[in-house]
């Protein structure tokens, strides 16, 4: 059964509601997503407009340019309006001979083309400009972006679909960048026609002018009307976008999925909701976004009628020269010019905004919280690992650890077993602070962790995690991301540790096989062997492999076992398997329940002990 529009919302629009927020107390870092409503209230637009435009001020040198072309191409444009009030009252003037007039008539025509090529040239010059700054403004936000992504902790993407923070990379950022482009040009050259051809006017006829002005509240009260309606719908339409790239990003990478269980009826009639959803809302949007121009249009149409009647009426009066009118009716449309463009651009300004919002609202998000000031600073680590009543929950409801105590030293093997969701992987999940700890203490060496440098801690920690994941690129750059300063023999010896090396060289170009789509052209078992291979380079001290060899074949795992014996020498090495076979030789054994370690002890004490292990390795061995 197909789920409802608003569940699909709230569950693929989640980054747009929840927000990570720094939790406080002695587990220092960390923090708790919120989930709320997702039709959310547009920000104060002044504040979201400031934070564009700080990163369009770094680029003031070149914005002063573009002001000064601006400002030449708009002067020029209006002295260019005005010499046509010569031009037209010498050629009325009957006193002077018909030559003479159209001579002059020509001189001055040349002057216009002259002054009309500057602002042409103007324009040119400061469009160019300003695409540069705000191409650059938009990197910069992008990587502002990226830079956070990469520093949000693990738990941001606990309830985040990929689609939705992607959309806020293109369509969001794009929106901000065709913002920049347009109106932010229009504005300013907006404000400079306005002045400037106030001032014109001023000079021309203070009345008229009255009469032009008398009509800028009736522009400003509607505009503000329309604005205040259509902010809304605009953020609206951002979210939807975003819920449906959400959905179609899973809906992809999930198709394998989809197919199995036949649900392609059920996945067109979600998505259907949410498309139809999407285009409600752009509709919207975009009416209330076009229909600002034509009424700001209109009611310039009522107000430049007015003062051409008047001043025509004040011409037969004798009170004002033909020439006068004929520019100052010209400035008159000048004047609503701008004010009509801006209103146009409105379209492109909420969905600026919205945009906008939603790139700073992830950028907002708290990072993994910084390194403590006592931070300690050790040439290395050991491998001295200490977990001390250590308890945790990833919600504050729910504790998935309690009290976990243990130790282990370099040289020895810890396994962690035990059923389907008892906490193992959570376990390595603390040692190197994807999460940290609600109370207890993980030291290594001796050292708190929470007083350990985050990379650093890593760098001593590799890991096989349960999920693969391979980059695109080739085999060997898959490996060498264990160690990016390994050597192509470095590599090839992880490989052969993993028994990697024999698959790897029957694929087409060998090492240099091109890997695609998280290693679609492999199969699990020799992803695996990948990440083993990736982990086996890196020279941390400690070894973390969680259900690394689940998928490798029996066999395989023995080749595996003994190829990383030599490496697992010297270092401290937890291993997490359900298949018993491969914790055997372990050193000590935990068996985990309900996040609480139950048993502990190598093999034969556990099977003496006839509890909770001897249970699972004589039904495993019943079962095999
Ligand atoms: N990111 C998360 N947010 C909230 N709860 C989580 C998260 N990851 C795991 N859990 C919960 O924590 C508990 C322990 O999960 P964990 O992954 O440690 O189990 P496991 O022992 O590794 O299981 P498996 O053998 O299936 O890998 C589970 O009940 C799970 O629901
Ligand atoms: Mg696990």
């Amino acid at each position: 059964m197909a789920r409802s529009l608003e569940t699909l919302q709230k569950e693929y629009n989640a980054a747009a509601s929840a927000s990570v927020k720094q939790r406080h107390g002695p587990g220092g870092g960390g923090g708790r997503m919120n989930a709320t409503n997702t039709m959310v209230r547009p920000k104060a637009a002044g504040e979201t407009i400031r934070r564009i435009l700080s990163y369009v001020a770094e680029f003031k040198g070149r914005i002063a340019l573009v002001l000064a072309c601006m400002l030449l191409s708009t002067a020029a444009s209006l002295a260019g309006g005005y010499v046509l009030r010569p031009v037209i009252n010498g050629i009325a003037d009957v006193r002077v001979p018909a030559a003479q007039r159209v001579a002059h008539l020509g001189v001055m025509l040349g002057v216009m083309v002259g002054i009309y090529l500057v602002t042409v040239l103007g324009t040119f010059a400061q469009s160019r400009l300003m695409i540069g700054v705000s191409r650059s403004a938009l990197q910069r936000i992008r990587d502002d972006l990226f830079t956070r992504l990469e520093q949000l902790p693990l738990r941001f993407h606990d309830n985040k679909t990929t689609g939705d923070l992607m959309s806020r990379f293109t369509n969001d950022v794009d929106n901000i960048g065709l913002m920049l482009d347009q109106t932010l040009l229009s504005l300013v050259s907006g404000i400079i026609t306005l002045v400037g051809t106030l001032a014109m006017m001023v000079y021309t006829n203070v009345w008229l002018t009255l009469i032009t002005v008398a009509f800028l509240p009736v522009f400003v009260l509607g505009s503000r009307f329309i604005i205040s309606k259509s902010r809304r719908y605009y953020t609206a339409q951002q979210a939807a976008l975003g819920a449906a790239n959400g959905y179609i990003e899973e809906t992809v990478a999930g198709q394998k999925v989809v197919k199995v269980f036949n649900h392609e009826a059920a996945c067109e009639e979600e998505f259907n909701l949410l498309n139809d959803d999407l285009r409600g809302k752009q509709t919207r949007a975009l009416f209330f976004g076009s229909i600002t121009g034509p009424v700001m249009g209109n009611m310039s149409q009522v107000s430049y009628a007015l003062t051409a009647g008047i001043g025509g009426a004040l011409c037969a009066l004798g009170r004002f020269d033909v020439g006068g009118l004929a520019i100052f009716v010209n400035y008159a449309r000048q004047f609503a010019r701008p004010v009509n463009e801006i209103s146009q651009q409105m379209a492109t300004v909420f969905s600026a905004l919205a945009g906008a919002e939603r790139v700073f609202q992830v950028m907002d998000q708290a990072p993994e919280p910084a390194d403590s000031p006592d931070v300690a600073r050790p040439d290395k680590l050991e491998g001295y690992v200490v977990l001390e009543d250590v308890s945790f929950g990833y919600v504050p409801e729910k504790t998935v650890l309690k009290h976990i105590s243990l130790y282990a030293k370099p040289g020895q093997k810890i396994a962690f077993v035990g059923s389907t969701g008892a906490g193992k992987t959570t376990v390595t999940n603390l040692l190197n602070r994807f999460y940290d700890i609600d109370s207890g203490r993980i030291t290594i060496d001796g050292i708190d962790i929470r007083r350990l440098p985050r990379d650093f801690l890593r760098r001593n920690i590799a890991m096989v995690l349960q999920d693969t994941h391979l980059f695109t690129g080739t085999v060997r750059e898959n490996i060498r991301y264990g160690r990016l300063d390994a050597t192509d023999a470095e590599v090839e010896a992880a490989a052969r540790m993993a028994s990697a090396d024999g698959f790897i060289r029957k694929l087409s170009e060998g090492y240099d096989t091109r890997i695609e789509g998280d290693g679609a052209n492999l199969s699990q078992g020799q992803r695996q062997l990948l990440n083993i291979a990736r982990a086996a380079l890196s020279e941390a001290p400690i070894l973390v492999l969680d259900e690394a060899t689940s998928s490798v074949d029996t066999r395989t795992e023995r080749l595996i076992e003994k190829g990383m014996d030599r490496l697992m020498a010297t270092r401290t090495t937890f291993v997490i398997a359900h298949r018993l076979s491969t914790v055997r030789n372990a050193n000590a054994i935990m068996v985990l329940e309900n996040g609480e370690i139950i048993e502990r002890g190598d093999h034969d004490d556990l099977l003496a002990q006839k509890g909770r292990y001897y249970e699972l390795y004589t039904g495993a061995k019943e079962l095999a």
